[in-house]
């Protein structure tokens, strides 16, 4: 898709990935209508703001109706970021923060994505790209929730992908290893480090994925830092 002229909602925009994402679109022309929790420290012509906690439906409907009156209901880009983890052992796991992963990580994405659907199907064209983690191939020890919403991530996605292709609509996942984020902020065994990905290489691969040709679809994309414990002395 060439990306100049087209418009996209990116969810999760405060920070981290998702701030990078947006950066890189509104470079490409694309016009960013950025769903969040938290505005961003970021201004941008083609950059519009919308209050929105994807966990709550009427939320994402607020911010969807609140979008289509702004910038119009043509759609063609959604960027399912919006997400969290919650690490511990799971006998003493917290069930809110067990249920607020799934509601954010899960139950948001199709929240924003129903709404979305419609737009693209007419336009013949569309593209969903969730991040998903590599948490969502394999399991990782205290973190049995939150791999848990990301397992559902890529099964949803590869059931959408079928479900949708044949309307000109892709639905790309990505799978990133360990990204140098605030999302270990709250995850006390991990510390955001050097050897990490850095977000903006993170999003330019989202980009890139969004920039194919309409009959190359590019469903699954794993990345990982290629050396997650540094240079060997
Ligand atoms: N960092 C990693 O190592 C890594 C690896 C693989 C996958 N991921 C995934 O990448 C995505 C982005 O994470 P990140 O690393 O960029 O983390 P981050 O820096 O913590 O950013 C997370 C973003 O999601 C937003 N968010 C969280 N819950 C939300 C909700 N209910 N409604 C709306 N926005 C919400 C946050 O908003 P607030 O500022 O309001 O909290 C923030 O903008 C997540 O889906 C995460 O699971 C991260």
């Amino acid at each position: 898709m060439n990306l100049n002229n087209q418009l996209a909602v990116v969810t999760g925009v405060s920070k981290g990935i998702g701030l990078e994402v947006v950066k890189l679109l509104v470079e490409k022309g694309t016009t960013v209508a950025g769903w969040g929790r938290t505005a961003p420290d970021f201004t941008h012509e083609r950059f519009h703001f919308f209050r929105c906690d994807v966990a709550d439906e009427s939320s994402v409907e607020i911010a969807f109706q609140a979008t289509v009156k702004k910038l119009g209901e043509d759609i063609r880009i959604l960027i399912n970021n919006a997400g969290f983890g919650v690490a511990g052992p799971t006998e003493s796991f917290s069930s809110d923060d067990w249920k607020a992963m799934f509601d954010t990580n899960v139950h948001g994405i199709f929240y924003t994505t129903k709404r979305l659907i419609p737009a693209m199907k007419k336009a013949d064209e569309g593209h969903i790209l969730n991040v998903a983690s590599i948490a969502g191939l394999n399991g990782v020890n205290q973190f049995a929730g939150y791999v848990g919403t990301k397992h559902a991530v890529r099964g949803i996605s590869h059931s959408l992908y079928m479900e949708l292709r044949d309307f000109g609509i892709k639905v790309s996942t990505i799978y990133p290893g360990s990204v140098r984020t605030n999302f270990f902020d709250e995850i006390p065994s991990v510390e955001a480090n050097e050897n990490m990905m850095r977000p903006e290489d993170v999003a330019l691969t989202m980009v890139q994925t969004l920039e194919t040709h309409p009959n190359y679809f590019v469903a699954d994309v794993e990345c990982r830092p290629l050396r997650p414990k540094g240079k060997k002395s």
